[in-house]
């Protein structure tokens, strides 16, 4: 699949569109793409952000943060990415749901806005907040507010919006009388883990965007398993989203440093 566009919207964030006609005709809000940048990279799932069916077009934002994702960010426009396969994972479940809260940080600002897009078409209102450590690092602001009914900025350093973090934000507007019918987050593991926590002494259904180490994609290693109410899911194909009440995050925060160093090594090679 070819790069068709390529930005480096925040530093180590990038944003390509890709031309994958077929993706985008099939895609839905919360599937994934996994991704190899090149025959010798490892597989990286992926996050749909945007897609246009009519031009063939699929969006996707990713953090550089391994090996993998580092060979992916040295493509150019124009380049080919080896492997581009999707959409895999079930979309966010869409319904009038009422009031709707999306939380999203670092790549999952983009994880966030077809399901605002989505959910406001289908008749919610939709509060978003968008979580950086500083300004410069917020980006499709004006997207997401198009998208929404309301963006709710945090940022660590207070150069823009409320200082601190988004789920802190999220805790105050509801001890102060602000009713979620639901609540999605889609992030970093241990943002969507104090979501979690946060969201559960007010009773709210509370889903998660789960991103462990995945392989095939497809239900067939096992690598991206997880618990959820005791019993084992594949985040590939039961998931990826989840109530986030429900996951087991002592299991998801010890499995995602289980590579720690061989990610180190193979960066360094
Ligand atoms: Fe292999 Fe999910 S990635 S089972």
């Amino acid at each position: 699949m070819k790069i068709i566009n390529k930005r480096h919207i925040v530093p180590n964030v990038y944003e390509f569109v890709v031309m994958a006609p077929d993706i985008a005709r099939k895609a839905l809000p919360g599937q994934f793409v996994i991704v190899i940048p090149d025959k010798y990279s490892e597989r990286t799932p992926i996050t749909i952000a945007d897609w246009d069916a009519d031009k063939g077009t699929v969006s996707i934002i990713f953090l550089e943060i391994g090996a993998a994702t580092r060979r992916l960010a040295e493509l150019r426009e124009g380049d080919e990415i080896y492997s581009f396969t999707g959409p895999l994972g079930k979309a966010f479940e869409i319904n009038a749901f009422g009031s709707v809260a999306l939380v999203g940080g670092c790549y999952g600002i983009g994880g966030i806005f077809p399901a605002a897009r989505a959910l406001k078409e289908a008749g919610n209102k939709v509060v978003s907040y968008s979580e950086a450590r500083s300004k410069f690092l917020l980006y499709w602001n004006k997207k997401l507010e198009e998208a929404s009914d309301e963006v709710r900025y945090s940022t660590t350093d207070g150069s823009q919006g409320t200082k601190g973090h988004s789920y802190d934000r999220l805790v105050d507007d509801l001890a102060s009388g602000e009713r979620f019918d639901r609540i999605m987050a889609v992030g970093c593991t241990y943002m969507m883990y104090r979501v979690s926590q946060a969201t559960k002494p007010f009773g709210i259904k509370t889903i998660v965007s789960m991103n462990p180490v995945m392989i095939d994609g497809t239900g067939m290693c096992g690598a991206c398993r997880l618990l959820v109410g005791g019993v084992t899911k594949f985040a590939c194909v039961d998931g990826p989203h989840f109530d986030g009440h429900e996951v087991d995050w002592d299991v998801v925060l010890t499995r995602r440093k289980a590579y720690l160093e061989e990610e180190i090594i193979s960066k360094e090679r």
